[in-house]
Formats: C-alpha cells, structure tokens, sequence
C-alpha cells in the first residue's frame, strides 16, 4: 500500500488518500457489515501514517487532566498521535497545548516530563519563550534579531483547547467542531462518572507509562465493548480470588452505543447494600455525592445503581471503573482509571494509565482506591497482563505472508440474530443501549468511525 505524494505533505492540509487505500477501506465497510475486520489494520505501516495524518490531526484528543495544571506555570509534556507537546496554564491562567519543538533548528525546547515555569528556554542557541508560547528573546538579540517578528516566531499552539468534567482535550484542526458536540452524549456519562460532587477528582499523581507490543486500537476496541473477553483473559484472577465471578463480569454487562464511534460498557453495582450504594462506592463516599446536580434520568441511573464499567471516547481515550481488592484477601474497592493508547509506529503503544481519586473522599479510601486499581490495572496490575499479552496476536497475523493476504477477523457477534443481544427499549439514558454485552456492535461502529475519519476529506 503506498502513500501518496500529497499524503506526505503536498497539495492539501491532511493528504489525500491513494487508490488502494481508499479501495481498502471500502472493503473494510463492507466486511465490518458482514461481521469480519482484515488484520491488517492492525500493524500496516502506511496504515499508522494515515491515522497520524488523519485521524490524530483532526479529532479532539484527550491531553490530561485539569488538576495535573491547576497552577499558573504548571505544565506537562504530553503527545497527540506521537507529535509532543507541552500542555501547561499560563500566566494568565489560559490552558494552551504548545508544541515541544523550537521554531528556529527544531529542538525540543522543554526536557522535563513535569514542573512550574514561567518561561520556556531552548537549550540548542537559547531563545526563550514564554509559557503562553509567544516568542520572548533570544542571547544576543539586539545584534543577532534587531528585527525579528516576535508575533509570528512563537511556539506552534493546539488550535483548540477545551475541558470537560476536568478531562482536557485538544484538537489540531482549526475548522474542528466544538468539543461538547464532539463528544455528543458521551457528555451525559461523563456527568455522571465525575460530576458527583463540585470537589470533583484529581489525578492520583503522574501517569503509569509502559510499552505495549500491539496495536493501539487493540485496546481502544477492547474497552468500547469487549465485556466478553473476562470470562476467559482473566478467568486466572477468579482462582486467586481478585475476581469473583469472570463469567458474571461477561454476563453482566451491556453497550451504550453512541453517535462518533463512542461507547459504554454499562452494569449494574454489586457491592452489597446498604453499605455500597451510588457506582459501588461505600456510604463514606456516597455521603460526599451531591444528586441535585443531575437531572431526572441521571438521578435514575445513579439510583439504580447502573455503573460505567469502561469507555472508549474515539479514538485513544478509555475508561475502567470498577471494583476489586487492594490486595488478596481484602474486600474489593471501587477505583476509576483513565487510560489513553498512545500510538508508537504500527506495532507498539505507549498505555498511559492516571488512577483519579475523589478530593471529598476519606484519604484512606482513596490510598485503598489507588492500591486497588495498581493492583490490577497498571504495569504491573494483574488484568493489564492478561490483556497485553493476548492483543499481541494483532501485529503477528497482520505481518503473516500465510494470513495477510485474505485472513479476516471475526467480528460477527450481536449481528443479524446470531446471540443474545436486543436493544433495550426502556433505556432511561441518551444512546442505543443493548440487553447484553453478547455482542460486537460497539466494536463495528467503532471501526466504522475509524474508516470514516481516515477516508473523510
Ligand atoms: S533550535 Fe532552539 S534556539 Fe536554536
Ligand atoms: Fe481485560
């Protein structure tokens, strides 16, 4: 598959897409129509340099959260597909997102991965930027740039950055739509996972960071709908009574399927009144939760104890909120982790991973929320190695001479009849919501926006 001249920085701002990938990605339409999905999207290199080009330019892209910033100054480094940018509060307390790179020989003009400055010193010839990235002066200015342009030799800026429920998001395409209509109804989950109360959530310090040797859309695809994979990826976690019913978590469960290739895994708690209520979380947190702020249906669903289990937001963002022990022999936690799947060439992805703790909730039950969720997601967590290890299979058939050429995926289940899995009628929340989670529609649908965004012009 070859890239065309344009695509590698030619005629138009984003490429056009060659013959053979447009032929490509119509064949895998209709293959997603029929249920099957070619591997090859799962480690084609011309493939990742589309997405960078197309998907990653142009979506809202989740860059951090609002407590990692909450101080002029404040900065972090952070990526958009695998372009690095700063994104920091400035003086003014405007949040910008800044690219990492200096406009005179291109060096990066920022090497810690955190920390508070006013400034923005290049270490190549030393100009200096200020942390709203305009162009500040350079060694030697008055002999070297007398008449420099200051207003056009800033750092390059994001275009556009928005916030909601304290998730950052940036967009580098100026005609983006705005971030609220981005996100559609995903907004009204959001609400109800982290608008709880006005103290909101934090991170519960930097990042988990680690290199995964798979595709990045393997984890995307799996947190928008997978529920089906526990019974069997992390049965092992059931025998050493970390999960207590695998095949429960599978059966369950059921999809939230949203406009823009967004979806929800969607459960009902199960930590036991009257001690666990509101999202499984204890009476001690509960007491903290302020259900005024939600409408009618948002009450509903909270008092009905339905629970976000996971999320994906097209195309890297995902969710986990659920609950297991901090350690073997304790009784389970609720925890909430944001994870992004950071592209790193077609092969690999860097998983990012913020535990977020309540800033209402008792300090000990947010050290065991944390530990919980360590324990199970993170580099060493016990379900991230169960789900690492089986989305390696991705690039292995997608290089195979034997499977390359005509191997598909099954991506049949839910479609026409074939298992379990109706709408649900009565579903007091925005989106089309299924009986189970025996099905692979959020899965299609998010496949479908992905070859939406790459071969949209
Ligand atoms: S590359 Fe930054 S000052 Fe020269
Ligand atoms: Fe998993």
């Amino acid at each position: 598959m070859m890239v065309s001249a344009d695509q590698q920085g030619g005629t138009s701002s984003y490429g056009s897409l060659n013959g053979s990938m447009q032929a490509f990605l119509a064949e895998v339409r209709k293959d997603l129509e029929q249920g099957m999905l070619s591997p090859r999207v799962l480690n084609d290199p011309d493939i990742h340099r589309a997405e960078l080009d197309r998907i990653f330019t142009r979506c809202w892209v989740f860059v951090g959260h609002i407590s990692e910033i909450s101080d002029p100054g404040d900065y972090v480094l952070r990526y958009i597909g695998e372009d690095q940018f700063i994104l920091v509060r400035d003086e003014s307390g405007e949040i910008q997102l800044l690219m990492n790179n200096c406009v005179h020989r291109a060096s990066p003009v920022c090497r810690a991965e955190k920390g508070n400055t006013s400034h923005f010193r290049c270490p190549y010839h030393g100009w200096i930027y200020k942390n709203s990235g305009e162009w500040n002066g350079a060694p030697f200015r008055a002999k070297a740039y007398p008449k420099i342009d200051t207003a056009r030799w800033g750092l390059r800026k994001a275009p556009h950055v928005d916030s909601y429920q304290g998730l950052i998001f940036a967009c580098l395409d100026p005609q983006a739509m705005p971030l609220r209509e981005y996100l559609g109804d995903m907004c009204w989950y959001l609400d109800v996972l982290f608008g709880l109360n006005e103290q909101g959530m934090r991170v519960a310090g930097d990042p988990h960071r680690w290199i995964v040797p798979a595709n990045w859309k393997s984890g995307a695809e799996n947190f928008v709908g997978d529920a089906y994979h526990v019974q069997s990826a992390h049965r092992s976690l059931e025998d050493i009574g970390l999960l207590p019913d695998a095949g429960g978590a599978s059966t369950g469960n059921f999809h939230v399927t949203l406009e823009g290739g967004h979806g929800l895994i969607v459960s009902r708690g199960f930590l036991p009144e009257p001690h666990y209520g509101i999202m499984d979380y204890p009476s001690e947190v509960t007491s903290t939760f302020d259900l005024t702020r939600f409408d009618a249906d948002q009450r509903e669903f909270l008092e009905s104890r339905y629970t976000v289990v996971g999320f994906t937001i097209f195309p890297n963002l995902s969710l986990i909120h659920a609950a297991t022990p901090p350690e073997p022999g304790l009784p389970p936690v609720s925890f909430t982790c944001l994870r992004q799947w950071q592209p790193r060439g077609s092969e690999e992805f860097e998983l990012w991973n913020w535990p977020l703790v309540w800033n209402a909730a008792p300090p000990e039950f947010n050290h065991a929320s944390y530990d919980a969720s360590v324990l199970g997601f993170s580099p060493s967590g016990v379900f991230e190695q169960d789900d690492t290890v089986v989305w390696r299979g991705g690039p292995m058939v997608g290089r195979s001479a034997f499977a390359r050429k005509d191997m598909k995926l099954n991506f049949e289940m839910g479609l026409d009849g074939m298992s379990d899995y109706e709408p649900r009628l009565d579903w007091i929340g925005p989106g089309e919501a299924s009986t189970s989670a025996f099905g692979e529609k959020n899965q299609r649908r998010w496949w479908q926006r992905w070859c939406d965004a790459l071969a949209s012009s």
